[in-house]
């Protein structure tokens, strides 16, 4: 598959997870043998603002290409500008969101909103393709809701303004994450344009990954939930798509040391307090698998200050829980 210059062999992506997917997170994936990954979602009003806590989370410094930048927004010329930033930081790729469906974001126009308003939505991707000289990408849903599913117009309107790879998640708005994705409709979108679709929805396992792409032709594959805690799920889907081979799951030994090395990125990257409240719920995620997870679980929960995380994991590693 291609987008601009990138060839990618086996294309599984690490999804946008506001809140999960900072550098810390990222650069985890990626030591584990995952490939591509994006940004969380970023605010298009904030970025031209300036505002620092949104230029901390463009902090791409020595992460591989594609460089991935989720944008989202409502007005096509902030948008256009927020790209033109988003590049000034070294992303090589914009992707548009058109997908979140919390009502912080709908109520704004923003996200899923654009699943109600066609238009709007490709007047915010062309200004984007205009403004910008690196591919630009757009993640959608079905539609807002069963009775208004406009994924694949919205496709064919995307793609006509010069968006060169679509994610479709396939749930409505008002589905948010609950019941199945209708992996048929990834097969649809793909029937009906020219540019590479990825299939999202519902991935926990590779095979899940095999069966997406067998049921749809879906050009490659997004990962989200089930890369929580989970970062091999990433590489292991690599591995199947490429192999046919299912790799085992990673030992506590190695859960614990890359969770480990997860917390001292998140603590440089954020410092004390924020890095130990941001790790707290990756930590609780990683042990999932652990016996006497919920106890653990607890001790996590109560840790007030790096040395005690890192006493947690130390324990965990001795009993080998
Ligand atoms: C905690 C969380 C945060 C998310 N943040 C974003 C986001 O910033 N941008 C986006 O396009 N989708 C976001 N999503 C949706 C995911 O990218 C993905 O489309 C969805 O979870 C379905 O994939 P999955 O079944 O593999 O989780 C988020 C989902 C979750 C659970």
């Amino acid at each position: 598959m291609k987008l601009g210059s990138y060839e990618f062999e086996v294309p599984v992506f690490l999804a946008p997870l506001a809140g999960v997917t900072d550098k810390a997170f990222r650069e985890t994936v990626c030591a584990v043998g995952g490939k591509y990954v994006w940004t969380e979602m970023i605010s298009d009003k904030a970025l031209t603002y300036q505002n620092q806590r949104t230029l901390n989370m463009l902090d791409l410094s020595g992460e591989a290409e594609p460089r991935i930048v989720q944008l989202f927004g409502s007005d096509p010329e902030t948008m256009a500008r927020a790209a033109l930033l988003a590049i000034e930081c070294s992303a090589t790729v914009i992707d548009i969101n058109m997908g979140c469906p919390a009502q912080k974001i709908v109520k704004n126009a923003e996200g899923a909103a654009l699943l109600r308003d066609l238009p709007r939505a490709q007047r915010i991707a062309a200004a984007v393709v205009r403004s910008v000289n690196v591919p630009v990408t757009v993640k959608i849903r079905l539609g807002w809701n069963d009775n208004e599913i406009v994924a694949i117009e919205l496709a064919k309107a995307l793609e006509s303004v010069g968006v060169q790879m679509l994610t479709v998640h396939a749930r409505t708005r008002e589905q948010f994450y609950a019941g199945h994705a209708d992996w048929d409709w990834i097969r649809r979108v793909k029937n009906e344009v020219s540019i590479p679709v990825i299939g999202n929805g519902d991935i926990f396992k590779p095979e899940d990954a095999g069966r997406l792409i067998e049921q749809t032709g879906c050009d490659g594959v997004m990962i989200g939930r089930g890369a929580l805690g989970n970062p091999w799920l990433i590489p292991r889907t690599q591995h199947f798509l490429k192999y046919g081979k299912v790799l085992p799951e990673p030992l506590i030994e190695e859960l614990i040391q890359v969770a480990l090395q997860q917390f001292e990125r998140v603590l440089k990257y954020k410092g004390e307090r924020i890095g130990l409240n941001e790790m707290r719920k990756h930590a609780v995620w990683y042990i999932k698998r652990i016996k006497k997870a919920a106890q653990l679980r607890d001790e996590i929960m109560q840790t007030r200050s790096s040395a005690e995380m890192r006493a947690v994991f130390s324990r965990i590693l001795e009993k080998k829980e």
